[in-house]
């Protein structure tokens, strides 16, 4: 199931329409500094530290280069102390995908990147020079680096990458993986990674070198699942497998969302939910969602349809690689069955949403995501996607599509936006608080 990317694909027509607007100013922020979007406002000590060292450092272009090539003197901080910033950007504005992404430097001297900040997936790509089908127009060159290494294929981290394979002509490691509806093989390498001011030494990714179908992506991954040759895994001693983000609105231009790794500075009085691990599908963050509730009413959901099954997959996960809530179908109908009624007049449907009213003055409902020992409630803006053009605003969630997930319902990045969200995985749990990370 490694790699299973959950279906985004359907919703995509009506994201360009919705979106169409404002993505005309999508320019290429990552490769000049010139382009650099406004920095944010003094708005807390988090941006400062990201922007102070980042490509769009206010102390100018060569700050940031001399960052990209001077390790942080880092030796003598204790790990457990470790801390970094990165500020996330909306992918739909930068590169036309519907992500989040952070800026991140491979190789020696540092190459600019952006990576998707995707907590579904363990394993990170990067789209390299003379990839076939890669949708990049700045791809990562190895052969500019000197640091890079490809993986031989006798590594136990061969071992360790999705469907390896070792290419009778080719001594190094080769894996291939589905993503979305796109097949992806990549060369199991290392180098140097910059994320967020530290520089992970010998960071194993796949250099992409074949994408095929519609939803290639444009930008590298950054694999924030749980398992095996994650980053969070391959970060362990500096970060200690904990962080958490804020994403900013998707319409939000600015770098203005943050992502925090390792335990210091994270939120101390947050609320929080266990954790769930399903060792077959182990990059997953599963969480145990009870009902939802739709204005003050818990809506009547079957219990199979929230209950979680390691056989089966079922159950409910964090993803901020997904766009929009996926509910198993009885649990979407009994969701938009309530706001249906509770909102009241003529409903349409809108791309993959059925439950869109055109009357600008419709009073939606809050929805409540009633977790183990945490209540999530979110207001209007995580609940409804409007129109562009026209009046209609629409239900951001969908039932769970045919296949393998089915079963599983997906709290997605939409559902996400302002707040911050954390994954602590050696205490085995996920927290979420209110905060706002659009810029205004
Ligand atoms: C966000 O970026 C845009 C475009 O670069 C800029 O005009 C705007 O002032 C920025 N907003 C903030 C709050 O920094
Ligand atoms: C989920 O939470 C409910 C209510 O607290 C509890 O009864 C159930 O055992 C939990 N399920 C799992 C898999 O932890």
């Amino acid at each position: 199931m490694r790699g299973c990317k959950m279906g985004m694909t359907p919703m995509l027509p009506l994201l360009l329409l919705v979106l169409a607007a404002g993505a005309g100013a999508a320019a290429s922020h990552t490769s000049s500094p010139s382009s650099c979007p406004a920095t944010p406002p003094d708005s807390g000590a988090t941006l400062q530290v990201s922007h102070a060292f980042g490509p769009c450092s206010p102390l100018g272009p060569e700050a940031a280069s001399r960052r990209g090539r001077v390790p942080r003197p880092g030796a003598r901080t204790p790990a457990s102390s470790r801390v970094g910033y990165a500020p996330i950007a909306s992918g739909r504005q930068l590169l036309q995908t519907p992500t989040y992404v952070v800026r991140a430097r491979l190789g020696t001297p540092a190459q600019q990147l952006l990576l998707a900040v995707d907590t579904s997936n363990d394993a990170a790509w990067i789209p390299c020079a003379g990839c076939a089908g890669c949708p990049t127009s700045t791809p990562f060159n190895p052969a500019a680096s000197t640091s890079y290494r490809p993986v031989p294929c006798g590594s136990p981290l061969c071992a360790q990458a999705p469907n390896a394979a070792c290419p009778p002509n080719s001594r190094a490691c080769g894996f291939s993986l589905t993503y979305a509806d796109s097949s992806l093989v990549a060369a199991l390498s290392q180098d140097s990674l910059a994320v967020a001011g530290d520089v992970v030494k010998a960071y194993t990714f796949g250099c992409l070198q074949r994408a095929t179908g519609t939803a290639a992506p444009p930008q590298g991954l950054l694999g924030l699942g749980r398992g095996p040759l994650s980053f969070l895994s391959q970060t362990k001693g500096m970060y200690e497998a904990t962080f958490s983000y804020c994403l900013p609105g998707f319409k939000s231009l600015n770098f203005s969302g943050t992502l925090r790794l390792g335990r210091k500075g994270q939120p101390q009085r947050i609320k929080t939910t266990p954790l769930l691990a399903n060792p077959h599908r182990s990059s997953l963050y599963y969480v145990n969602m009870t009902g939802i509730r739709v204005g003050r009413k818990v809506v009547p959901i079957p219990a199979a349809a929230l209950a979680f099954d390691p056989a089966t997959g079922a159950g409910t996960v964090l993803d901020s690689g997904t766009m929009f809530t996926r509910l198993v179908a009885p649990a979407y109908v009994a969701v938009r069955d309530e706001v249906r009624r509770r909102v009241g007049g003529p409903v349409s449907s809108l791309g993959g949403f059925d439950t869109c009213f055109s009357d600008p003055a419709v009073k939606w409902p809050a929805v409540t995501l009633l977790f183990d020992g945490m209540r999530v409630t979110l207001p209007e803006e995580n609940v409804v996607i409007r129109s562009t053009y026209g009046t209609t605003s629409c239900l951001a969630m969908a039932a769970a599509p045919d296949g393998v997930n089915t079963v599983l319902n997906v709290i997605a990045s939409m559902q996400q936006q302002n707040h911050r969200v954390l994954f602590d995985v050696p205490n085995g749990r996920v927290g979420f608080a209110r905060e706002r990370c659009t810029a205004a």
